[in-house]
């Protein structure tokens, strides 16, 4: 039976608190070090590629392929006025694919900007067929979609964007359109057996590709959006995390200035990072607040306050709110409720420890890109496939607070490089996500203290069996679920009627997608086996192999 309820208790923990310290403070220490020396002689010019969004899936990849080049990108909407892209100091355009066809009405088009600001451009697919409408050249719909595999010969004339590849390549074409005629001043650089015209150039730095160059398929894609970037617009490799680190904190401290910033710990990645960054920039104007709703995994609130209190040394609040989470759930069966009640009683509580700390301005969030792009996305209503974003339910509406977003631009990838670049532990920065209602969505059914312990315990085997074997970096998810079903075994000479326990794998890019990991059977074994001899009360382990769609990563 659930306890009496109790007020929420929590205490300020200061960095003198007299917790473990471990290795990695030393760790952090060095990399200190190295960082201000860093910081000391890096010149700071941010250049920025813009990619016109005309709504491919795969825009986002393009600013990967950018990024990971070290050069600084932005995904903008197609209709964004110069006054807009000017400040972010541009040094050349890719015009993305998309599903439109240049010659149907209300076809996204490229702002004239583009071609009047003295930019390198580079058209991708839909991008190539705009450009050449647009510059008076011809498009037509092919005889024949050209999809999938296809070779590209290069022509005589070559371009710096060809550079150093071999004249014939293996490209990844998607489309119907092809270019039947070049705008005036262009020509031909390239063609495949379906499509004469499949690149093309004007050799003052305008230019169009037919192939998606940002895809794996295309083998040297790689080699070629880098020719783009370095040999045609010039730019030079500077979006690192050391010069990240240091203009972000010279944003914050210049947004902040004497304010006090406050900001929710989840024990995840991006609220780590976040609050690093903003802590590096302001130290003790933040505070922050880890709520411990009695939802998350086996010794993880003890090591999230362990982590923060020796790594950043902040004011941290520490919420025991467990008591509080666990009445607000009784008799909660239903996801969708539990994800309200849970979201709801963190705001509740966040809200009150928040009102004790005095005196607050700013709070910290850990939004990243994907995330703004969806809502650019959504705004603009381009892609057709968005997954629905549900975090933490959100926080308070009514705080009136300025929003400090540091992530707001990065990939999780990104995020992760930053978090090592601040000294964080290896352990965080990899995490694997942890959705914001806990463990609750991953108990089918009312959730219990007696539950919770059961899935702690298998979720702890499952933890320890995939590091164990090194598989826990290749995973993007890995943990159990407790189905709501119990089903009849055998124990020495007795009938047992016992939980069953889902163990669920996944890989995934960013869990727009995913599909069940192919973990070794020996794996599985030591998990099935130890699971049911370890964790009292469950007598059976079955392994999802459900990808999504159509499942979905949790089960809820
Ligand atoms: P699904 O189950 O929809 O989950 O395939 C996609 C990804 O999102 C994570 N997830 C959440 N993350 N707050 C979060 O921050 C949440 O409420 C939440 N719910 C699911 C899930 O673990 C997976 O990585």
């Amino acid at each position: 039976m659930p306890q009496e309820p109790k007020p929420t208790t929590s205490h300020r923990v200061t960095a003198s608190d007299d917790l473990e310290v471990s290795a990695y403070l030393e760790i952090a220490k060095q990399k200190a070090g190295q960082e201000s020396q860093a910081q000391a002689t890096s010149s700071v010019s941010r250049e920025t590629i813009l990619i016109i969004d005309f709504g491919s899936q795969y825009s986002r990849l393009i600013a990967r392929r950018v990024r990971e080049s070290k050069v600084y990108c932005e995904i903008i909407a197609h209709d964004s006025p110069w006054e807009d892209v000017a400040k972010l100091n541009p040094k050349g355009v890719i015009l993305s694919g998309g599903p439109a066809s240049v010659y149907e009405t209300d076809a996204p088009l490229a702002p004239s900007w583009v071609f009047d600001a003295n930019l390198p451009v580079l058209g991708i697919c839909y991008g190539m067929q705009a450009l050449v409408h647009q510059l008076g050249g011809k498009v037509e719909a092919g005889k024949k979609r050209e999809f999938g595999h296809a070779v590209l010969h290069q022509n005589a004339s070559s371009d710096p964007l060809f550079h150093g590849l071999d004249q014939a390549l293996p490209v990844w074409m998607s489309h119907g359109d092809r270019i039947v005629q070049p705008p005036p001043g262009f020509y031909a650089l390239a063609y495949t057996d379906n499509s004469p015209i499949a690149a093309i150039g004007n050799g003052q730095g305008m230019l169009g590709i037919q192939f998606h160059p940002e895809v794996v398929h295309t083998a040297q894609g790689k080699a070629i959006i880098d020719n783009f970037l370095f040999r045609v617009c010039g730019c030079s490799r500077t979006w690192t995390p050391t010069n990240f680190v240091t203009e972000t904190v010279r944003e914050i401290q210049d947004q902040v200035g004497k304010g006090n910033v406050i900001c929710a710990l989840s024990g995840g990645v991006d609220s780590a990072v976040a609050a690093m960054l903003v802590h590096k920039a302001v130290g003790d104007q933040l505070t922050c607040i880890f709520v411990n709703n009695g939802l998350m995994r086996r010794e993880e609130p003890e090591r999230v306050l362990n982590t923060f209190q020796k790594y950043l040394k902040v004011n941290l609040v520490y919420a025991d709110a467990v008591e509080s989470f666990m009445t607000a759930l009784e008799g909660v069966v239903d996801p969708e409720e539990k994800r309200k009640v849970v979201g709801e009683e963190f705001i509740r509580v966040f809200d009150f420890e928040a009102g004790r700390i005095g005196k607050v301005d700013f709070l910290t969030q850990g939004t990243l890109y994907p995330d703004v792009i969806e809502s650019q996305t959504e705004e603009n209503k381009i892609s057709a496939k968005i997954k629905t974003h549900h975090n933490v339910g959100g926080l308070p509406k009514n705080m009136k607070l300025k929003l400090i977003e540091p992530l707001r631009y990065l990939f999780k990838d990104e995020v992760r490089n930053v978090g090592l670049e601040l000294g964080l532990p290896d352990e965080m920065v990899y995490r694997q996500p942890f959705p914001g209602p806990g463990l609750s969505i991953r108990i089918l059914g009312e959730v219990t203290y007696e539950k919770l312990e059961v899935l702690r315990a298998a979720d702890w085997v499952v933890m320890d069996e995939i590091k164990g074997n090194n598989l826990y970096r290749d995973l993007w998810q890995s943990f159990a679920v407790l189905t709501g079903t119990r089903s009849v075994g055998v124990t020495g000479d007795f009938r047992t009627y016992g939980y069953v326990i889902a163990v669920r794998a996944v890989t995934s890019d960013e869990a727009m997608t995913a599909d069940w990991a192919r973990l070794p059977y020996d794996t599985l074994a030591r998990i099935s086996n130890r699971i049911t001899n370890e964790v009292p009360g469950v007598n059976r382990v079955v392994f999802d192999i459900t990808s999504k769609p159509p499942g979905t990563i949790e089960w809820e």
